[in-house]
């Protein structure tokens, strides 16, 4: 395998390093040792290690950079580094090109993806990731690998190629929230989901799978957040919603809930006993909520709100959630039942809902919200 000799991409990567590079040092795909040689001689940087698949590159290297043969992290001994370095493989695959010191992968992002999913648990609490890659890498796909990892990143640098090629330089660090969490013991954070309002992560605390859910930047709805933190905590003393783990600003920490969501349960289920069971259930928690004189909204479309978990079902998403004199979760959630996707999905497993009996007991509830036209209104679920 041929050595990498620095190019202009290595030379724009090298002014980063030369200008940030400190502390404890991780030289990624060091090649000719460009960038762990330039970093080795700067008087606040500590120590070098250098890592490359190509076990030849530890030839070029000074005698005080330590050299780990090593497909990117396999080989590294858990450590915190308060400088990671890597001008990876960026090229998408392309004819002739199969060259392992520019290759990197089908698309070109993959080899970075890798080491940016890996990268958190080897930097220091605030460490910098120095980061190129060029327009052919696909920059908003790198740009979301970045925040799917919880981490913010800044474009130090840029230069133009010949051939409409643009090469990048990135300044990476554990975002705000990343730090929060980790101070709470949270690790492993990546992300899960992007709503509307908001993004979820998932995480660990003490081995058990938390969803975090944060505030889109983008989205100007004001306080979702805070208000989903206060529903949760009442409705959570009903067995209602996600245990609520804890909170910070923007943002929450709660049980993450392993299930399907209503509709995909209903597809896989082959017993109607069962799937009547479910829908009781949400109908109770339904009727609990109207008790509480609260509307959870949503309950006419709860594709995304219901998860069914161990075959229970567990009602997601109270941002919307309030106060109201005139609660309709039953029977929005009975609008639902009888929609034509639900009531035909409903008919594949054996259950036939009287659509007209059903919406009757449901506007006689309605009328006079009591436990009694509640039970009728139940008894038409068969
Ligand atoms: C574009 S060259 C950069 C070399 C040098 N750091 C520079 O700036 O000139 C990419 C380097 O990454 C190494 N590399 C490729 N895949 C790797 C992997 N999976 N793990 C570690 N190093 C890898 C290659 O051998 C090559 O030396």
């Amino acid at each position: 395998m041929q050595i990498y000799s620095p190019k202009e991409d290595s030379y724009l990567l090298e002014k980063a390093v030369k200008k940030y590079s400190k502390g404890s040092v991780l030289d990624m795909g060091t090649g000719s040792g460009i960038q762990a040689n330039n970093a080795v001689k700067r008087k606040n940087v500590t120590k070098v290690t250098a890592t490359d698949i190509n076990k030849s590159c530890s030839k070029l290297l000074s005698k005080k950079i330590k050299f780990i043969h090593s497909n990117l992290f396999q080989k590294i001994p858990k450590q915190k580094f308060d400088t990671i370095i890597f001008n990876p493989p960026y090229l998408p695959q392309d004819k002739g090109i199969t060259d392992a010191t520019i290759y990197g992968g089908k698309k070109g992002y993959e080899i970075t993806e890798r080491f940016l999913n890996t990268c958190n648990s080897y930097l220091a609490t605030k460490g910098t990731i120095l980061l190129l890659f060029s327009s052919h890498t696909n920059k908003k796909k790198v740009d979301e690998i970045i925040e799917n990892n919880c981490f913010e990143k800044g474009e130090i640098d840029s230069k133009q190629l010949p051939m409409f090629e643009e090469l990048f330089v990135y300044k990476i660090k554990k975002s705000k929230l990343l730090l929060n969490l980790e101070n709470k013991k949270i690790t492993d954070v990546k992300k899960f989901a992007k709503g509307k309002r908001g993004i979820i992560f998932v995480g660990k605390l003490k081995n058990k799978k938390v969803a975090i859910k944060v505030k889109r930047k983008d989205s100007f709805a004001k306080g979702n957040i805070a208000n989903e933190v206060k529903w949760l905590k009442i409705l959570n003393k009903k067995n209602i919603g996600p245990k609520l783990i804890n909170k910070g600003k923007d943002y929450f920490i709660y049980e993450f809930i392993d299930g399907q969501f209503i509709s995909d349960f209903i597809n896989s289920c082959k017993n109607k006993k069962r799937v009547l069971a479910i829908i009781k259930k949400v109908m109770e928690q339904c009727r609990k909520l109207d008790k509480l004189q609260v509307n959870k909204e949503e309950m006419h479309h709860p594709y995304k709100h219901i998860i069914i978990r161990n075959n229970n079902p567990v009602m997601v998403d109270f941002e919307r959630c309030k106060k109201t004199k005139k609660p309709k979760n039953v029977t929005q959630f009975c609008q639902f039942l009888v929609s034509g996707y639900f009531l035909e999905l409903l008919r594949t497993k054996g259950i036939r809902l009287n659509r007209s009996e059903i919406l009757l007991a449901a506007k006689d509830y309605k009328r006079n919200k009591n436990d009694e036209r509640f039970s009728e209104l139940t008894k038409c679920i068969k």
